[in-house]
């Protein structure tokens, strides 16, 4: 990882299983129950403290960009670290400080975030559905995540909306206000609005991946424990956050102004909202249901001055202790979004469901605060420690074990003969082997072309994958696949995955031969093919490119965050890792293999299409042509001969990107050179290689 100080030949998941994983856990239960004086525990336990911070850990992750979530340990780092809804969740990694100092490099800061949710969940009576480590730490925040365009904090603009009145989110954004991970506590604008409340809850938990069930189970689980803290206003009473904080405090914020306490003693102000959630806050029960649903509510402003529900009857509802005096007790509260679950026909029933099955309640959080921590870490390769769950769920995008032997080189040079036998084009043969392959993002690395999904619903229907022509393609492969399985008497067979990248290998080798090059892509075999019933659509519809640079594909939709085709083409080179040069080889090399959508010539400037030349940079530099906006929206372009006014190509501006962008050019330029064209083949095939590996956490 960049800036890591383990340098690049570090290995984490090997430094993991060396750990003694009971012994940390035990060293986080006894940090749990061990009150100390510089930040007292509630209820002398800080096992609600560190659910926060793990759900906060976990919580940003947005299904359609993949990115954050706990990998990385972002939390750690600006901006999460003094994001408002972060408050004093700085206390809980300080708590754990001595853990991580004691286990270096072998238990990252990501892990440990989140195993320490998972302990405290045991602690406190609930049986947890299994924790898998392998979380690599960052060392600096990921500047690609988009977290919203406000410049201050705890502010809403309507251009994070497509439509504020019914919360719809610009793509890639998951939730409603800067500094906050979802929702506002108090209602939608900081008002009491339930009905507005569960609208956003709703949008926002989906876009985390999350059903109407899994939504209810996470937030009941988790106000199952622990309590609010708003003694006072925070706007009014708490210092600076930790990034803006004097220096002696050392990374800690949210001071409070009045205590003499530098930390701030007992009059903990963190939401602004005072009061826990029922009766016993340190252990699992249906407490948090029952009152919910056992109680009306009524909204005032607490002694926060935050919109906070109390029960109508409160002479009725069993108090909580004191948090901090054994003597004393406090009276539960609700939040809006709280009560806003109840307001809800449809998370009242799942309310409901579970405070009658209280069983159903346990094991519907147990499986959603699993989903909710391990949502960003692919596949279940990459788990690792003692307590992996054996099942596998399909979130995971699970790929089956191969039940025979997988091709050897003679079966490779066979079916890469029947490939170029067989009627299918270059084009065709890279646009299918990169449609599938480039799905892959780093993000939450998801996708790619393992489990060949390209010919399972929803990708072989998506626009971009130009559905009827991606079908003929399909069924020559399947052919293939089918003729040659059938012919072995032994165990070995194919599967289309396999396939499906063999064919893209052999038509860039063939491509670059022509150009005058003779290259081998190395390809790696072992890929499976996935079946439907493995495959969850509406998850997948995320991947979805809407604008592709790669194969020149406008969509009509892409007016989000990212407001033009080529920020689109970057981000999707950064979740494919790709470096500068990388992605410039790819579009290069796509352009003049004539794997553009819809087997346009747009982008393609050269005479020999389907042929790995450096034609597209020579041209596209060459100032014997000039470029003229068709429209008025600068999207499409005539390359038209300067002498004769010919029009001779048009071009995107995922193409024109390459002759304006000053970093861009620069490459170009070499690339396009007369002595630049080797470069460009070599590099393009090792970016290619690089692309239909990317998911091939089975090599590693
Ligand atoms: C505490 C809001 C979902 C677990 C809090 C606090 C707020 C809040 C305002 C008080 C922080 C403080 O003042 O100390 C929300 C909202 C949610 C949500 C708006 C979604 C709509 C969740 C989920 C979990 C969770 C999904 C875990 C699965 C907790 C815990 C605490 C807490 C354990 C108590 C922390 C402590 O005692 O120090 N939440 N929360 N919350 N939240 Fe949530």
């Amino acid at each position: 990882m960049d800036a890591s100080p383990y340098g690049e030949d570090f290995d984490y998941a090997e430094a993991f299983q060396q750990l003694d994983y009971e012994a940390v856990k035990a060293d986080i239960e006894d940090v749990m129950t061990t009150s100390q004086e510089w930040w007292p525990a509630d209820y002398g336990h800080y096992g609600p403290l560190f659910i926060r911070m793990a759900w906060h850990s976990a919580g940003t992750y947005r299904t359609l960009d993949g990115r954050a979530g706990a990998s990385g340990g972002l939390q750690r780092l600006p901006p999460e670290s003094s994001w408002p809804d972060n408050a004093n969740l700085d206390k809980a990694r300080r708590l754990l400080q001595p853990i991580k100092l004691k286990y270096g490099r072998k238990l990252s800061w990501a892990d440990l975030m989140v195993l320490a949710g998972n302990v405290a969940l045991e602690s406190m009576g609930f049986e947890t559905y299994g924790f898998a480590g392998g979380r690599e730490d960052a060392y600096k925040s990921n500047e690609a995540v988009e977290w919203g365009p406000e410049t201050e904090w705890e502010t809403t603009s309507p251009e994070r909306f497509h439509d504020e009145e019914v919360g719809d989110l610009k793509d890639p954004l998951a939730n409603t206000v800067m500094g906050l991970i979802y929702v506002n506590p108090e209602g939608p604008y900081g008002e009491p609005d339930l009905e507005g409340s569960a609208k956003n809850i709703r949008n926002e938990f989906q876009r985390m991946a999350m059903t109407d069930e899994e939504t209810v189970a996470l937030i009941a689980g988790g106000h199952t424990f622990g309590k609010v803290h708003g003694a006072d206003n925070p706007d009014e009473m708490v210092g600076p956050e930790p990034e803006a904080a004097p220096i002696d405090l050392q990374g800690l914020g949210w001071q409070h102004k009045e205590s003499e306490d530098k930390l701030g003693g007992l009059d903990v102000i963190t939401s602004g909202i005072e009061g826990p959630w029922n009766a016993s806050p340190i252990q699992w029960d249906t407490g948090y249901v029952d009152n919910l649903l056992d109680y009306e509510w009524e909204p005032h402003k607490g002694p926060g001055d935050a919109w906070q529900w109390r029960a109508k009857d409160e002479d009725e509802v069993e108090p909580a202790p004191d948090a901090q005096d054994e003597s004393g007790t406090q009276l539960p509260m609700m939040l809006t979004t709280d009560v806003a679950l109840k307001h809800d026909p449809d998370f009242r029933e799942v309310l409901e469901r579970f405070q009658e099955n209280p069983n159903e309640f346990r094991e519907s959080f147990a499986k959603a605060w699993f989903k909710l921590l391990h949502r960003d870490m692919g596949p279940p390769e990459r788990y690792l420690g003692p307590e992996v769950p054996e099942e596998t769920m399909i979130w995971q995008d699970p790929v089956p074990d191969a039940d025979y032997e997988p091709v050897g080189e003679d079966e490779i040079d066979e079916l890469e003969a029947e490939i170029l036998d067989s009627n299918l084009t270059v084009p065709q043969l890279v646009k299918t082997a990169w449609a599938s392959a480039s799905t892959y993002r780093e993000s939450d690395k998801r996708g790619g072309a393992n489990g060949g999904r390209i010919r399972l619903e929803p990708q072989r229907n998506w626009e971009v994958n130009e559905p009827e022509k991606l079908e003929t393609v399909l069924l020559t492969y399947e052919d293939i696949q089918a003729e040659f399985n059938l012919s072995r008497s032994d165990d070995v067979a194919v599967s289309l995955a396999d396939l499906i990248v063999l064919g893209g290998n052999v038509a860039v080798e063939r491509a670059a031969a022509e150009a005058g090059y003779d290259v081998d892509v190395p390809f790696e075999p072992g890929r499976t093919d996935a079946a439907q019933e493995q495959t969850d659509v509406e998850s997948f519809e995320a991947l979805e490119p809407k604008a592709e640079g790669f194969r020149n594909y406008l969509g009509g939709e892409y007016d989000d965050l990212y407001d033009s085709p080529e920020a689109r083409l970057v981000d999707h080179a950064h979740l494919l890792t790709l470096s500068v040069p990388e992605m410039t080889v790819l579009v290069g090399g796509m352009r003049a293999l004539g794997a553009t959508y819809g087997e346009s010539d747009r982008g393609a400037f050269t005479d020999e299409p389907g042929v790995l030349t450096n034609d597209f940079f020579a041209n596209l530099l060459s100032m014997d042509y000039e470029w003229e906006p068709v429209g008025e929206d600068r999207e499409r372009f005539e390359i038209r001969d300067r002498d004769t006014g010919d029009v001779e190509w048009e071009a995107t501006r995922f193409d024109l990107i390459f002759g304006s962008n000053a970093r861009l050019r620069a490459l170009a330029d070499a690339y396009g050179a007369d002595d630049g064209e080797e470069e460009f083949v070599r590099d393009f095939v090792d970016a290619w290689k690089k692309v239909m590996t990317l998911d091939r956490f089975d090599l590693e």
